[in-house]
């Protein structure tokens, strides 16, 4: 192969750092450029490419963030290597030997409701045929009211008409994104956020900025800094028991963030699908900016994740434009699905099942913290997950691995930083889907057995 790279550039509308970028990912995952290889110097490919130094740098620091390259000091820019989070995730596909799995945040199978008895009663209803039809891509009005009064028990009241009927919250996510940015336009969140938002920004071309944190989420002042700095289109939050670190965002934090969007005009995205298990809710931005927020929930983590039915708040101003984005994106959801949860909040099952979970997940924090007593932990009396840092040596990535060797498996920092140069040494433990408490006992006991024992000096290096 050549000795150098020579990028063919396909700009379509879009910035050329991002056309470079992509070019590059084109050319590994085609395998023209190897693992190790090096890449010209910047100033080499500008004036190969006669574009401006800034553009190449701009390119090789988005393509380092997103794990294709990294730099090597002096040395220069080399493809790949150093494992991504992705490639981490693959390694992590194949069982953990234990079935001790704290990777994901899956609800508990054994407390979700009865399905069986859901269809039965729906297959009893006279006009059930009828949702075989084409529903209108904002879901049957029905449905939206239903999710008008499931939002309004948790506290945030709207108006059905701005209401709309999605396929989980990441669906809610993506047409959010689809509707109010372009390829380019820069998405703030939080500096360890979902990584469902990573997911979604590579899809649309979006770039991503992390807002630093402390123990009550983004700080204002990081955030007001940064939208002086750069253009900031759209900020995710997901501000209750929020995933990976837990926190949850009290009501003066939320005014303070609201305040700073609605004079930078940024777009809000609030994603609330755990604040169904708090026993109080401080209150939601998407109420204090109704006209610059979109709130999103799911029954994923609260109901059961299989039923894919979520709920997104639009702003007044935004609903044709969300309505053809979702029917852009599916044309229409399976009404079967919001059938189902509308009959399961009407009968009481979603605060019955809820209920169940969150009795399950306060016995799992409370032997959480009892069993790694002693080391930093942010645990929250019903969160589906625990955020551990780590004592020094130890980056997220080594202990996962070290996790792994002894049949537990846990979710490392660097999956959730949105800059994964400035990944913290911590890891999430989820609670939520281990198959008994003993598992959940055992994986603990495990992972403190780790934390007071000395570093294996077999520790696999990553
Ligand atoms: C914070 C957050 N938002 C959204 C989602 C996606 O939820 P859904 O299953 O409804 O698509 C998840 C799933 O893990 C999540 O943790």
């Amino acid at each position: 192969m050549d000795q150098t790279w020579k990028p063919s550039l396909q700009k379509e509308g879009k910035p050329l750092y991002i056309a470079l970028v992509r070019a590059l990912s084109d050319d590994i995952e085609k395998g023209r450029l190897p693992r190790g290889f090096r890449l010209p110097t910047q100033r080499e490919l500008a004036d190969q490419l006669k574009i401006a130094v800034g553009t190449v740098t701009r390119a090789y620091d988005e393509a380092e963030r997103k794990g294709l390259v990294y730099g090597d000091g002096r040395r220069g820019t080399f493809v790949g290597q150093l494992p991504t989070p992705k490639s981490f995730l693959a390694s992590l596909a194949k069982p953990v030997t234990l079935g001790i799995d704290f990777r994901q945040n899956h609800p508990a199978h054994w407390l979700d409701p009865d399905l069986a008895a859901a269809l039965q009663q729906i297959a009893r209803q006279p006009d059930c045929q009828e949702l075989l039809l084409y529903p209108p891509p904002s879901g049957l009005m029905a449905h939206r009211l239903a999710g008008t009064r499931w939002l309004e028990s948790l506290g945030l009241k709207i108006d059905p008409e701005n209401v709309f009927v999605s396929g989980g919250a990441q669906h809610a996510l993506l047409v959010v994104c689809a509707a109010e940015a372009h390829a380019g336009d820069i998405i703030a969140s939080e500096e360890y956020s979902f990584p469902g938002v990573k997911t979604v920004a590579d899809m649309l071309g979006l770039q991503q900025a992390g807002v630093a944190m402390d123990e009550d989420g983004i700080i204002p002042e990081a955030l007001e800094e940064l939208c002086l700095r750069r253009d900031i289109r759209l900020l995710y939050l997901n501000p209750s028991l929020q995933n990976p670190t837990n926190y949850i965002m009290p009501l003066e934090r939320r005014r303070q963030i609201a305040a700073i969007a609605e004079k930078h005009n940024v777009c809000v995205i609030e994603d609330e699908i755990l604040s169904p298990l708090l026993d109080e809710r401080p209150g939601f931005i998407s109420g204090l900016i109704p006209d610059r927020s979109y709130f999103i929930i799911s029954s994923s983590k609260s109901v059961a994740a299989g039923l894919r039915v979520g709920y997104i708040t639009a702003p007044a101003q935004a609903r044709q434009k969300l309505a053809d984005v979702l029917q852009g994106s599916v044309l229409a959801l399976p009404p079967l699905m919001a059938e189902i949860f509308s009959l399961w909040l009407d009968d009481g099952t979603v605060e019955k099942t809820i209920a169940a979970r969150k009795r399950e997940l306060a016995w799992g924090q409370t032997t959480a913290c009892e069993i790694l007593r002693g080391y930093q932990v942010r645990s929250q009396p019903t969160g589906y997950h625990l955020w551990l840092t780590l004592p020094d040596p130890w980056t997220g990535l080594e202990f996962t691995m070290e996790a792994q060797m002894r049949g537990v498996a846990v979710a490392p920092a660097e999956i959730f930083a949105v800059d994964r140069k400035a990944a913290v040494n911590a890891v999430r433990i989820s609670i939520g889907a281990v198959p008994s408490r003993e598992h959940l006992k055992t994986g603990l006991t495990i992972i403190a057995d780790i934390l007071s024992g000395s570093r294996r000096q077999d520790t696999v290096r990553v």
